[in-house]
C-alpha cells in the first residue's frame, strides 16, 4: 500500500482534526502517501483532493471543526455520485480510505467498499455517541463537558431567581449524551427518547422538590426526546412554576476537544492506518473497555447501540 485517502463526513466533532492529524502522521511515519478529500463525500465525487503532509496537520490537535471541511452528501447516496468518486479513486491512485464520521458515513462508505473493493476503515466521531462497537467515539467527551458546563451557569442563575431550566441538548434519536451531561451536572431530570415519560410525573417531581424547600429544578432533554421550548410550555402551565428553556444546539458541536477526545482521536487514527497496511478490507476502530479494538464495518452498522439505563436510573435516584 502507497497512498491513502482521508475524508471527515457527517455533523463534525471535536477531536475530529487530532484524528486527521495521527492519520496523516502515522502513514507519512511508514512511507505512505496521504491524500486529503474536501466537504467530506462531495470532495470525493468532485476531486476536491490534495495531498496532505507533516505540515498539513501541524497546530490542529485543540482545534474544533475539521480542516477538511464536511457535509452530509445526498449526492454520495447515489450509485452515479458513487461511480464519479471511484473515478477519482483510480485518478489519485488511492489503494485505502479512512472515513471519520457517523453511521450515515459508515454506510456510504460500506457500500462504496462492496460496490468497487477499496479498503475503508471508518473512525467514528459523533458527539451523539451512537455507534456500535466502541465505548465512545470522538467528540462525545467534549460535548459532554460543554453542556455540563452550560447546566453549572444555568443552575447560577437557576438558584438566584428560583426556576425551573429545561436545557435541551444534541444526541439526535439517542439519549447518551442527555444521561451524561444531567449526571454530571445534577440535573433533576433527564429526559431521552429510549425511557417513557410524562410530563405529569415530571411535574408530580417538580412539586416534590418544592415541598421540602428546593426552589430550581435542571431538567435535562434529549433533543429526541421532544422538544424543550414544548416541555417547557407544558410544564409551565401546569405548575405555574417560572420555567425557562435553553437550547445548546451546534455549540455542543464546536470548541477545543478535551484530552479525552485527543487520545482518543491519536489512537484511533494510528490504528486506522495501521490495519489499511495489515490489509483490512472494511473495519472500524474503536475503544472497548479501554483497549483500541477493530470490528467489522458491517456488523457495527448491523447494531444499535444501547443506552446504560442503569446509569440513567442513578441519575434520577441521585437526584431526588
Ligand atoms: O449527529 C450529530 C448531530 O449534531 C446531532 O446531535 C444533531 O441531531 C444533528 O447532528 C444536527 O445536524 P445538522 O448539522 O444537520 O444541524
Amino acid at each position: 500500500m502507497q497512498r491513502i485517502g482521508i475524508l471527515t463526513s457527517g455533523g463534525d466533532s471535536p477531536g475530529m482534526n487530532a484524528a486527521i492529524r495521527a492519520v496523516v502522521r502515522k502513514a507519512i511515519y511508514h512511507g505512505l502517501e496521504v491524500i486529503g478529500i474536501k466537504r467530506g463525500f462531495n470532495g470525493f465525487i468532485e476531486g476536491d483532493m490534495e495531498p496532505m503532509r507533516l505540515g498539513s496537520v501541524a497546530d490542529i490537535i485543540h482545534r474544533g471543526g475539521t480542516i477538511l471541511h464536511t457535509a452530509r452528501s445526498e449526492h454520495f447516496k447515489t450509485p452515479a455520485g458513487r461511480a464519479k468518486a471511484w473515478e477519482n479513486v483510480e485518478r489519485f491512485g488511492l489503494e485505502g480510505l479512512v472515513v471519520i464520521g457517523g453511521d450515515g458515513s459508515f454506510t456510504g462508505a460500506s457500500i462504496f467498499h462492496r460496490e468497487y473493493g477499496l479498503p475503508v476503515v471508518a473512525i467514528p466521531g459523533t458527539i451523539d455517541n451512537d455507534i456500535s462497537g466502541t465505548d465512545y467515539s470522538i467528540g462525545f467527551d467534549t460535548a459532554v463537558n460543554t453542556a455540563v458546563d452550560a447546566i453549572n451557569k444555568i443552575r447560577d442563575t437557576a438558584t438566584s431567581h428560583e426556576r425551573t431550566f429545561i436545557v435541551e441538548v444534541m444526541g439526535r434519536d439517542t439519549g447518551f449524551l442527555a444521561i451524561a451531561a444531567g449526571l454530571a451536572g445534577g440535573a433533576e431530570s433527564i429526559l431521552i427518547p429510549e425511557y417513557p415519560f410524562s410530563i405529569e410525573e415530571i411535574c408530580h417531581k417538580l412539586y416534590k422538590g418544592y415541598r421540602r424547600g428546593k426552589l430550581h429544578s435542571i431538567i435535562v432533554v434529549a433533543e429526541g426526546a421532544g422538544s424543550g421550548l414544548e416541555i417547557g410550555k407544558q410544564i409551565k402551565e401546569r405548575t405555574g412554576f417560572d420555567t425557562k428553556v435553553t437550547i445548546l444546539g451546534h455549540l455542543q458541536r464546536g470548541g477545543t476537544p478535551t484530552a479525552f477526545d485527543r487520545i482518543l482521536a491519536s489512537q484511533l487514527g494510528a490504528r486506522a492506518v495501521e490495519l489499511l497496511m495489515q490489509g483490512a478490507t472494511c473495519k472500524m476502530v474503536g475503544m472497548a473497555a479501554g483497549k483500541i479494538v477493530e470490528t467489522d464495518l458491517d456488523r457495527v452498522l448491523g447494531q444499535r447501540k444501547t443506552v446504560d439505563l442503569d446509569v440513567y436510573r442513578l441519575a434520577s435516584i441521585l437526584a431526588i
